[in-house]
C-alpha cells in the first residue's frame, strides 16, 4: 500500500468542487487517511514547489497557491500515487481527458484544481510537510477493504 498527497488548490475551493474531487478518490476505493483545510503559509507552499523554484512561473504559482484556502488530502491504496495522477489528468486542464478531474472540471493550465505527488520520494516529503502534527494521519481499516481488493492483494 502507498500513501500520497492531494491538494485541492484555491480554485477548487472557490468553485465549490472539493466534495466532487474527494468523491472521485473515495469512489475509486482509495482510503482517506488525512484531511486538512488551511490557508497555508507562504513558506510551506514555497517548500512544496521548491523543485520549480528556478522556473519562470514559480512566483505566480506560489501566489496562486497562497491566494486562498487549500484542502490537503492524504490517501492510501495500492499504487495510490500513479492512480491519483491518472484520476487528475494532464497538467493542462484544456488537454486533460474527459473522465479525469482536470478534464471534467477545468480549462486552465495554472488553475488546474488539484496537485498530486509524482513519486514515492515526493509523496513522503509532501505528506510530512502538510500533515506534520501528531494525529494528522489516521491508521484505520474500512470494513469494505476485503471487497475493494482480492485476498492475494491484501496479503
Ligand atoms: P502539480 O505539481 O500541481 O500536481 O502539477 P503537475 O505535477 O501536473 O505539474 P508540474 O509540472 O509539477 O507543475 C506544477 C504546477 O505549476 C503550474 N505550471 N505552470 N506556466 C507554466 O508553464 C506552468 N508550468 C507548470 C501548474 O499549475 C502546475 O500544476
Ligand atoms: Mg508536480
Amino acid at each position: 500500500m502507498e500513501r500520497t498527497l492531494v491538494l485541492c488548490k484555491p480554485d477548487a475551493v472557490q468553485r465549490g468542487l472539493v466534495g466532487s474531487i474527494l468523491n472521485r478518490f473515495e469512489q475509486k476505493g482509495l482510503k482517506l487517511v488525512g484531511l486538512k483545510m488551511r490557508k497555508f503559509p507562504d513558506e510551506v507552499i514555497q517548500q512544496h514547489y521548491s523543485v520549480h523554484a528556478d522556473k519562470p512561473f514559480y512566483s505566480a504559482l506560489v501566489g496562486f497557491m497562497t491566494s486562498g484556502p487549500v484542502v490537503a488530502i492524504a490517501l492510501e491504496g495500492k499504487d495510490a500515487i500513479n492512480c491519483v495522477r491518472g484520476l487528475m489528468g494532464k497538467t493542462n486542464s484544456a488537454e486533460a481527458a474527459p473522465g479525469t478531474i482536470r478534464g471534467d472540471f477545468g480549462l486552465s493550465f495554472s488553475n488546474n484544481l488539484v496537485h498530486g505527488s509524482d513519486g514515492p520520494e515526493s509523496s513522503a516529503t509532501e505528506l510530512a510537510l502538510f500533515f506534520s502534527e501528531e494525529g494528522d494521519l489516521i491508521d484505520w481499516t474500512p470494513d469494505v477493504t476485503a471487497w475493494v481488493y482480492s485476498e492475494e492483494e491484501l496479503s
